[in-house]
């Protein structure tokens, strides 16, 4: 069965925008409820960690720099189907590809800069649920 929760990030593009309570307002009106939640400014370790997978693809040393340039507000969100659902609301990674009414169509203004991040397995949101929140934070999460 799929899970119920999802990592979601608010990237820096948005935050220094001030979008953060835009694309939460988003969210929380297409259903999912935030059990977490907290501006952090990434160090480069942290960022390099977290986006370990993508280490030697071409944009990974952009994205690592763009990642620890402002702070984010990385959240964990509930929903049925947390991770398929948030991927549909967040759109494609590309803000030119992704469809109306999408976070990153309305908010992202490139394939780089793009608003927001999502999980993209259970098996990852639980990692990265665990990367940013501590055992105390994740206690009203369930299961
Ligand atoms: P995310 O992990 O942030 O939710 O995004 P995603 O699954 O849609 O994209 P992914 O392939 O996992 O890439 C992670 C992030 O790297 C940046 N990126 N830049 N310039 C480029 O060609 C490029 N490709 C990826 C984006 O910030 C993307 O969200
Ligand atoms: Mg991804």
């Amino acid at each position: 069965m799929a899970g119920r929760h999802t990592l979601g990030i608010v990237k820096p593009d948005a935050v220094a925008k001030g979008n953060l309570g835009n694309i939460v307002a988003h969210l929380e009106k297409a259903g999912f409820v935030v059990r977490a939640g907290r501006l952090v400014r990434m160090t480069r370790a942290q960022a390099e960690a977290f986006y370990e997978v993508h280490r030697g693809r071409p944009f990974y040393g952009e994205l690592v720099e763009f990642m620890v340039s402002g702070p984010c507000f990385p959240m964990a969100l509930e929903k049925d189907d947390a991770v398929k659902a948030f991927r549909a609301a967040i759109g494609a990674t590309d803000p030119a590809e992704a469809a109306p009414g999408t976070i990153r169509r309305l908010f992202a203004e490139s394939k780089g800069k793009n608003a927001v991040h999502g999980s993209d397995s259970d098996e990852n949101a639980a990692r990265e649920i665990g990367f940013f929140f501590s055992e105390a934070e994740r206690a009203g999460l369930g299961g």
